[in-house]
Formats: structure tokens, sequence, C-alpha cells
């Protein structure tokens, strides 16, 4: 065994702590010979449930569980992590505008990035799941000067995954079979889901699927989807998010090989030619047809996008720099 790996999670206290921790504890995470330091961060409120939470990690006897600690002070909870998934976020109140939500968030994830830069270790990988997940990264990023941008990143995984699966289920095969599949944009109604680089058993998507089913079913069923859970489950995702969560740092560590899936990457630093090449302009954080390689994400560059795909993407990434200069405009984005 190695030595132990510091992973903290924010929001250990909500629902999808609830269903990322113990996967975490488990090995999923960071693979069976990677001993886990788990850190949990909740506010005050939330305190007693990670408390609570802690005491089952402890009482699954989880061979690779090295500690388990909760705190509300962030400096704490990041010092010395080398994976923070930053998972509690500000949820919209009644009543509550855009802006609003955007400087609530802000107000989380710029101490938060500012405690990653100050306390994680030099190789911290972050991945934010908290909504608004792109814009929270963002900030959190510009609060974090000294760690290169490329290491913030946002959570399209669980859309991406969603993509996957309902493209295997209307063509009635496994998921397993289904590659090529890229979730562009915003993690929000305006993301787009593009299945005109998949294959499935290496046929070409587009010729098994028609063109109808694809733009009336398929892309509003994923950009929707956590809608649709809302209203059968009678709560948000939450374990699927979980496991979306586990699959995009595992594969940020592990690598993905040939293949690609989806992720929301700086498009500063290594990736700003190929985002650029999609029309995505520098300093966001947008989800984005990537591969893991020697432990960094890197954007596939070149695929050719057809007119109507181009202009669903354009759409998403103007929402994206939108939320930014909301937020800038807020004077919530240093440098
Ligand atoms: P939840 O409400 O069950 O739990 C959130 C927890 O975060 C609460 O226990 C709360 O006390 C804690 N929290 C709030 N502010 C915090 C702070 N500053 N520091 C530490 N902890 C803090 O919510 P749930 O269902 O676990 O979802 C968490 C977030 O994930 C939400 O923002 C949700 O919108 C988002 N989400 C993102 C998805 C994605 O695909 N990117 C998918 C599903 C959910």
């Amino acid at each position: 065994n190695r030595a132990p790996v510091t992973v903290t999670v924010t929001g250990a206290g909500g629902q999808i702590g609830y269903a990322l921790l113990f996967r975490i504890a488990s090995g999923q995470l960071l693979g069976a010979d990677t001993p886990v330091r788990l850190s949990l961060l909740e506010i005050p409120q939330g305190l007693r449930a990670a408390e609570g939470t802690a005491l089952e990690l402890i009482d699954g006897a989880f061979p690779l569980l090295d500690s388990v600690d909760v705190t509300d002070d962030a400096s704490a909870a990041f010092d010395g992590t080398n994976v923070a998934l930053l998972v509690g976020a500000r949820p919209r109140g009644a009543g509550m505008e855009r802006a609003d939500l955007l400087e609530a968030n802000a107000a989380i994830f710029g101490p938060q990035g500012r405690a990653i830069n100050e306390g994680a270790a030099s190789d911290v990988r972050v991945l934010v799941v908290g909504n608004p997940a792109n814009t929270n990264a963002l900030i959190a990023s510009s609060h974090a000067p000294d760690i290169p941008a490329e290491r913030f990143t946002a959570m399209t995984r669980l859309d991406h995954n969603r993509a996957v699966a309902q493209l295997a289920l209307e063509v009635d095969a496994p998921v397993t079979a289904v590659d090529g599949v890229i979730v562009w944009g915003n993690h929000s109604a305006s993301q787009y889901p593009d299945v005109s680089h998949a294959t499935v058993d290496g046929r070409a998507a587009t010729e098994l699927v028609s063109e109808r089913w694809l733009e009336e079913v398929f892309v509003p069923k994923v950009a929707r989807r956590g809608a649709e859970i809302i209203e059968v489950r009678g709560a948000s995702s939450a374990a699927s998010a979980a496991s979306a969560a586990i699959d995009h740092v595992h594969d940020w560590v592990h690598g993905t090989g040939e293949r690609w899936t989806s992720a929301g990457v700086s498009t500063s630093g290594v990736n700003a030619a190929a985002a650029a090449g999609y029309g995505v302009p520098e300093g966001l954080v947008c989800s984005l047809p990537v591969r893991s390689v020697d432990g960094e994400w890197i954007v596939v560059p070149g695929l050719e996008e057809r007119a109507d795909s181009r202009a669903h993407i354009a759409a998403s990434v103007a929402e994206l720099v939108e939320e930014r200069e909301a937020v800038r405009a807020l004077g919530l984005l240093p440098g």
C-alpha cells in the first residue's frame, strides 16, 4: 500500500456527500492500493449530519480508510489536500435572482479557493460539483493564483453519463458499446449533448438514430434530466451525481486511454488553443471533449462540428461568458 491520500469533501453532510463518501472509503475513487484520509467540511448547521456520516464511515471498517476528520474550518479541511471535491453550495432560494445566486456562491468558493491556495498539496486536483459548477470553479481558481488553472474542474460527467445511457437505451446496446459522446458548454439547461462523433460498437450513432429523435427527445431529455429526477424521486439526483464525481476523479488520476469523456475544464493554459478551435474563449471553465493523459485533462482538438452544433455550443458558451461577466461586475473575480 502507498501513503494515504487526503481527500476533502465539502457539503459532506448533504445527500451527495452521503452517497459519495462510502465509495471513496471503499477505494473506488483512487484505487484499491491507495489508503485515504477523509477530511469533511461543513457549515455549522451541517456539522452534526457530517459527524453522523463519519461515525458510519468508521462502522464500515474500510481497510483503505486511514482517518476521518470533520470540521467547519476551511483552512483545516484543505490542509495538505490532494483531491478536493467541492460539493457544498448555496441553493437557489425563493425569489433569488441569478446575480444573488452567483454572489452567494462566490462567498463560498472564493474563500475555499484561497484556503486551497494556502494549504493544499502541490499536486491538488479540484472538482466542483456544487452549482453553478462551472462559474464556481472559475471563482475558486481565480482565488488560487499559485495553482495552475487547469487543476480546477467542474462536473459535467453526470450529463455525459446520462447522454451515454440514453443513447445506449435507444439503440438497445450496452453502455460499454458507446464511445465518443460529448457534452459541451455549461452544466445547465443550455448544455449541448452531442452524438455527432459518437459510435456504438464502432458504427456511427447518427446512422442508428433519427435526427428527429436527437433533437426532440435526446437533447432535451439529457439537459432536463435533473428536473425529471426531482419530479419522480422527490429529491434531486444524488447517487448518480456521486457516481459521476467518482468517474471524473478516477479518470483524471488513472487516465482514459484513447477514449474521451466530458469535463468542465479551464480554457486557459494548455487547453486554450484547442478550446479556441471550438469558439470557446480563454478564461472560462467549459465542458469539452477531454482525454486524461499523464494526470492532466487534455481537450480533444480539431473535431469537425456541423453548423447547428456550433450554434448550440455557442449559446451555452455565451451563458458562461455572461455568468463570468456578472461575477466580475460584482467584483468577485480577482486577476
Ligand atoms: P444538499 O443540500 O443535500 O447538501 C449540501 C450540503 O452542503 C449541506 O449539508 C450544506 O450544509 C453544505 N454546505 C453549504 N454551504 C457549504 C459551505 N460553504 N461549506 C461546506 N458545506 C456547505 O445538496 P446535494 O444534493 O448534496 O447537492 C450539492 C450540490 O451539488 C448542489 O449545489 C447541487 O445543485 C449540485 N449538483 C451538481 C450536479 C452536477 O452535475 N454538477 C448534480 C447534482 C447536484
